[in-house]
């Protein structure tokens, strides 16, 4: 009997740790979270009759497209000339306060504003930016931020952003339809609008 007993507390021990473990596969991958919707996305990205449009817009936006963005005139013909329209929401606002400082050495490009239109614009983005959205997206990049020191300028170089992207290698992004992994329009045809679901995605092959 007792010694019955002991061989079982090794065994009842090793069970626990063996579902713990499998446990934490299961739910512990933050990866996943971001596809809780899925059905309601998908539904969305179908139905564009105006008469459910409204109420499957924000859904969609409490999941995890970002919503309509709102872009004003001023912030086309400044900030989409040389590249996609960005959403306000891609960034945090400390990102943006630094970016729009910093016109000047714009990726390397000097995109340098009037005092007004720059001031504009900024409250524009700041207005829009992650902390004002509610979207799953944006919260699950501003909590990937938290304890970084330095806001990022840019959203293709956030660890989000890799940990999304982690499949795709190198030469796919610098292939000649896509150029930069900045291009996110190139493979997320809905991006200046909000819209990542990976079910929309579609990847230039040259
Ligand atoms: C003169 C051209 C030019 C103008 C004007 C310009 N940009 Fe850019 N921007 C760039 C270049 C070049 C990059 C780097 C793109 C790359 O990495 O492929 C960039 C990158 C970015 C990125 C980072 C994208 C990412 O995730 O990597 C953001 C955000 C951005 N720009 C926002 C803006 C905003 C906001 C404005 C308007 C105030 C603006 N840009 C105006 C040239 C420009
Ligand atoms: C080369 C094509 C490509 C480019 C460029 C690209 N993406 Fe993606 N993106 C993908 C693919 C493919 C996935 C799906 C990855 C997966 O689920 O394995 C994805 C996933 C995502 C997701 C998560 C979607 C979900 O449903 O979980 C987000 C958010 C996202 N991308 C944002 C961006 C942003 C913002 C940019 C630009 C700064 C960008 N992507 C540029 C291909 C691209």
């Amino acid at each position: 009997m007792i010694r019955l007993k002991q061989t079982h507390v090794p065994l009842i021990l090793l069970l626990s740790i063996l579902t713990f473990g499998a446990a934490n596969l299961l739910y512990g991958d933050d990866d996943d979270d971001d596809n809780d919707g899925k059905s309601g996305e998908h539904h969305s990205s179908q139905s564009s009759s105006p008469s459910t449009s409204k109420k499957v817009a924000s859904k969609s936006q409490s999941a995890t497209d970002l919503g309509a963005p709102g872009y004003t005139t001023l912030y086309k013909e400044e900030c989409t000339s040389c590249h996609m329209a960005y959403h306000p929401a891609l960034l945090p606002t400390a990102s943006w306060t630094k970016m729009m400082a910093s016109l000047k050495d714009h990726f390397g490009v000097d995109a340098t504003l009037e005092a007004k239109t720059q001031s504009e614009l900024l409250k524009f983005l700041v207005s829009g930016s992650a902390e004002k959205n509610r979207s799953r997206r944006a919260q699950k990049l501003l909590k990937s931020l938290k304890g970084n020191t330095v806001p990022p300028v840019s959203y293709s170089t956030t660890s989000y952003f890799k940990q999304k992207h982690h499949e795709i290698s190198t030469g796919v992004f610098k292939r000649k339809g896509i150029n930069s992994a900045a291009n996110c329009l190139a493979c997320h045809p809905r991006a200046e609008e909000g819209g990542y679901n990976e079910h929309e995605v579609k990847i230039p092959k040259g």
